[in-house]
């Protein structure tokens, strides 16, 4: 017996590389473009960073930590979120986590049980649906308006709003679509927010990672609306597998404080994060390097290459990614008739052309009829990939 629970559990990302793993077992050389890890391809985890790591090892630190996280990272974590976004917090607001994806746990765990709702961007980084449905919730989308660079649709959010409703959740710059949500429209739905009593998490994994516009933090934007924010060091810092991130509270009425008490047991209870990797993050932290400008230098160019390929197939309509390294191509299957959706035709892609990529439907109703791509490969890549992906259509 298992429970329904996990039965109906799925993960579009990593569920499409079980199909890709049979695939290669028959010879099929395999393109990987549906895991947004950038240290698969040519961007490494920097050698400071490493031998912060190895040196904490080597030295003994190899013991259970704080739950809440080592207090110097937690200062420095501090530090570099009151200076980024002009946030007044203090350390006791820093929980030091495993990677973002405990901190969305720890988050609806504490905001979701009873049917109760919780307002996703549609599309959506799926976790957010997995674990709210995990907790008995409802993962109620808000329209992304695709015609308007995938921003939020305001009108539609307020609609979405009701007495069920626990949080909304910010992904900006967003998964899958790379939109990085206008300063207005953050400032609309922080005010949305407070009008109705209700904390935002705002997930802010790729907040380096812009290629146009300025980032807006929605913490920047809030007077009194409590904000749950999650960053971490998988992609600035380029080391996804050491599995660390932390959340911050910005809460200067005191309003979640419950919330924050009760997450800190949450933390209590599964011990503590990597102690090694709390080391190597403090010194990313002191010493950001230039590996993140690097990386969104070399990225901006693969994102133009792909963005031009993409507009020159006919029944695929791409928006150009404003953040992060995924597009968010929709593609008119009507056109295509031989498939009969994002699914059917990701899957059939897969198993004609070596070509992985991810389902739109996998983010969420919204993103059905979408495939997302990821353009973190390099140049030569991209390019077998698109002439691939060009005739397969063809
Ligand atoms: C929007 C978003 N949040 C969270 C994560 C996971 O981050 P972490 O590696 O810190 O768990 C990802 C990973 O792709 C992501 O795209």
């Amino acid at each position: 017996m298992v429970t329904r629970r996990l039965q109906e559990l799925e993960y579009a990302i990593r569920d499409i590389a079980v199909i890709a793993n049979e695939v290669k077992q028959s010879g099929k050389k395999i393109y990987h473009l549906n895991i947004g890890d950038p240290v698969i391809y040519d961007f490494k985890t920097p050698a400071y960073i490493c031998n912060a790591m190895a040196r904490a090892a080597l030295e003994g630190q190899n013991f259970y930590v704080d739950s809440l996280g080592i207090p110097e990272l937690r200062n420095e974590v501090c530090r570099y979120e009151r200076n980024k976004n002009s946030i007044d917090i203090t350390p006791d607001d820093i929980l030091i986590t495993s990677g973002v994806t405990e901190g969305i746990f720890f988050a609806i765990s504490a905001l979701i049980e009873n049917q109760n709702e919780i307002l996703v961007p549609g599309p959506t980084y799926p976790v957010y649906i997995n674990y709210t449905r995990f907790f008995d919730g409802h993962p109620i989308e808000y329209e992304m308006n695709e015609e308007n660079g995938w921003e939020p649709n305001i009108e539609d959010l307020r609609k979405k709003i009701t007495a069920k409703t626990q949080a909304i959740v910010i992904g900006s710059p967003n998964n899958p679509t790379g939109a990085v949500f206008s300063k207005k429209n953050v400032k609309q739905i922080v005010d949305l927010a407070g009008e109705h009593d209700l904390p935002i998490i705002s997930d802010e994994i790729y907040d380096q990672i812009i290629y146009e516009k300025n980032y807006a933090c929605p913490a920047s934007y809030s007077k009194d609306v409590p904000i749950i924010g999650m960053n971490g060091f998988s992609k600035a810092h380029l080391a996804t597998g050491w599995r660390l991130g932390y959340l911050y509270y910005y809460d200067p009425e005191n309003k979640i404080t419950d919330l924050k008490e009760n997450i800190a047991k949450m933390a209590r209870a599964r011990l503590c994060a990597n102690s090694i990797a709390q080391y190597a993050a403090i010194e990313a932290l002191r010493n950001p390097g230039t590996h993140t400008d690097e990386m969104v230098k070399k990225l901006r160019i693969r994102r133009d290459y792909s963005y031009k390929r993409l507009r020159q197939i006919e029944g695929v309509h791409v928006i150009n990614p404003e953040g992060a390294f995924y597009l968010f191509p929709k593609i008119d299957f009507k056109e295509f008739p031989r498939w009969k959706d994002d699914k059917d035709f990701v899957i059939n892609l897969l198993k004609d052309t070596g070509v992985c990529l991810v389902y739109g439907s996998g983010f969420g109703n919204h993103g059905k009829d979408h495939v997302r791509i990821t353009f973190l490969p390099e140049l030569e890549t991209l390019e077998i990939v698109y002439n691939l992906l060009e005739n397969y259509l063809k």
